[in-house]
């Protein structure tokens, strides 16, 4: 399908908006380098890769060579091209790559997206070397109290709601082998003040505000603006889970 203008505005707004400064991954660094050891030779696979934030990440962080695997043009046109990030136009149910290529899996907020699980885990379990894990970010129902969008958008409890809990994430992976591992909540820095993580937020890009009507919106933003006027200093902090299957 050809890409519209209004798809490059969407990738560009969601670069904009989604994009956490590397410096409020300091923790995420930490959490992968708990599950696995990753360092330069290994290779991860970044499935639903977005504008490549992670992708980067990854080189950055570890060295490591990154295969992003994108299925919207206008988003895969962003990911940054290096000689560690290779980008591919494919998605999870049906991974452009060869057998036992990767080290680990990353699945950074794309289980919501994926129509197909079990399918996208059958995948894994092909490109992945035997003991690889998949390492999960999301928001799970029941779990994301301290999500700073729940926290000001109380009405997006309601669409993570709909999202695949972590049984259900579980039981998919195990249809291809995979069982879980870990469960932690992981804090980001997402902007240095809510008034800068207010100003960033572009509420097309983010399927939690998306969902929520126009009124719940603005009272959300009203919440958000009061908050960062009585606490300037005060980091936007937030917290989503790692899900680690192997
Ligand atoms: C919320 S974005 C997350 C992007 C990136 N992983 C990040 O953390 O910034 C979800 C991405 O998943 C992609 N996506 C949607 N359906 C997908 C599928 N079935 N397989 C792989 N990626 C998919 C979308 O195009 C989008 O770029």
């Amino acid at each position: 399908m050809e890409t519209t203008a209004a798809d490059r505005q969407f990738a560009e707004d969601y670069r904009h908006a989604r994009e956490i400064p590397r410096d409020g991954l300091t923790a995420w660094r930490a959490a992968v380098a708990a599950e696995i050891d990753l360092r330069p030779g290994s290779t991860v696979v970044d499935v639903g890769a977005g504008t490549g934030a992670f992708a980067s990440a990854f080189a950055d962080w570890f060295g490591a060579r990154v295969f992003a695997v994108e299925p919207s043009d206008a988003m895969r046109a962003l990911i940054p091209r290096t000689d560690d990030i290779s980008v591919h136009d494919g998605r999870a149910e049906a991974l452009p790559l060869p057998d036992d290529c990767a080290d680990a899996a990353w699945l950074g907020s794309v289980v919501h997206h994926i129509g197909d699980l079990e399918a996208a885990a059958a995948e894994l379990r092909r490109v992945l070397r035997p003991g690889a894990p998949v390492l999960v970010r999301n928001s799970f129902p029941g779990r994301c109290a301290r999500d700073l969008r729940v926290r000001f958008f109380p009405g997006a409890e309601r669409i993570v709601d709909g999202y695949p809990t972590v049984e259900e994430t579980c039981a998919a992976f195990a249809t291809a082998g995979f069982s879980r591992v870990a469960l932690h909540a992981v804090p980001q820095e997402s902007a240095p003040s809510l008034a800068d993580f207010a100003d960033r937020i572009r509420r097309d890009t983010d399927a939690k505000l998306r969902g929520l009507t126009d009124a719940e919106f603005e009272r959300g933003m009203l919440r958000l603006r009061s908050a960062a006027a009585e606490e300037p200093g005060r980091p936007a902090v937030s917290w989503m889970d790692l899900l680690v299957l192997s």
